[in-house]
């Protein structure tokens, strides 16, 4: 049965954000090494893309690389890093063809040269699409990214810019690495693990949270309905009683 017939498409998420979850674990079970699974991991993040564009979802943020992930050996950072590369230049002329703007969050200067240049020509050869914006977390972490905030607007308040007086909310969501983005609807993770991993803090202060067993290599579209599906079925009360919402 195809779940997509079950979205209504009134009530779309307008930003989903992504923890693909499970490469290594996938790939231990059919017996192989990390690679593998990781090299598999890309059919599910086109498949998703792919998925989301079609549905008329605005924004998709995928979490690909932490700030805590450059800790893994050394072997495992270089292909993913080779397995982004390889990607951007594979999948640079079906993001234009679908009208999709590819975007990057994180520390990017932290990126090799390489990976640094390919995702700054993908971004720009995107930049006037309009269907959907593809935000890819790389050497991201949300608490590098308030970091980088409060430093930013600290500099502001000292050459008189900002005022201290001034500062809110909407000032902070401007000098994160999201600011274009609306706050997180939905917060998807995959693999069975029931955590955050310093992913959007923030951004998903009311985000409906939906974790799935299924590893990443195995997420299809089918599963991504699943989500929405569910997310459709909750009350987002935002602080105020069911009653005041009807
Ligand atoms: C997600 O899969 C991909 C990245 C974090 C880059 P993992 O590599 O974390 O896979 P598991 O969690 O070890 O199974
Ligand atoms: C989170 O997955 C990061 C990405 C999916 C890129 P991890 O596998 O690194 O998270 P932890 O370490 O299990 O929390
Ligand atoms: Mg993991």
């Amino acid at each position: 049965m195809d779940l997509k017939n079950n979205i209504l498409p009134h009530a779309l998420p307008k930003h989903i954000a992504i923890i693909m979850d499970g490469n290594g674990r996938w790939a231990k079970q059919q017996g192989m090494i990390r690679a593998f699974g990781h090299e598999n991991g890309t059919k599910s993040v086109k498949e998703t893309v792919e998925a989301c564009a079609e549905l008329g979802i605005e924004n998709l943020t995928l979490y690909a690389f932490s700030t805590e992930n450059w800790n893994r050996p050394k072997l495992e950072v270089q292909t993913l890093m080779k397995l982004l590369v390889s990607s951007l230049t594979k999948e640079l002329k079906t993001l234009n063809d679908n009208n999709i703007k590819l975007a990057a969050i994180g520390n990017l200067q932290a990126l090799p040269k390489k990976v640094y240049k390919e995702l700054s020509d993908a971004i720009e050869s995107t930049k006037n699409n309009t269907r959907m914006t593809l935000s890819l977390a790389l050497s991201y972490g949300s608490r590098d990214e308030i970091v980088n905030a409060v430093k930013e607007i600290s500099i502001k308040v000292k050459n008189n810019i900002i005022s201290h007086e001034n500062i809110d909310e909407s000032i902070i969501n401007e000098h994160l690495y999201t600011q274009n983005l609306p706050d997180v609807d939905l917060l998807v993770r995959t693999s069975g693990e029931q955590r955050i991993s310093n992913f959007l803090l923030w951004q998903i202060a009311y985000a409906e949270l939906h974790f799935t067993s299924v590893l990443w290599p195995d997420f299809t579209r089918q599963h991504l309905y699943e989500a929405i599906i569910e997310y459709q079925k909750r009350e987002r009360r935002f602080g105020k009683t069911s009653d005041q919402l009807s």
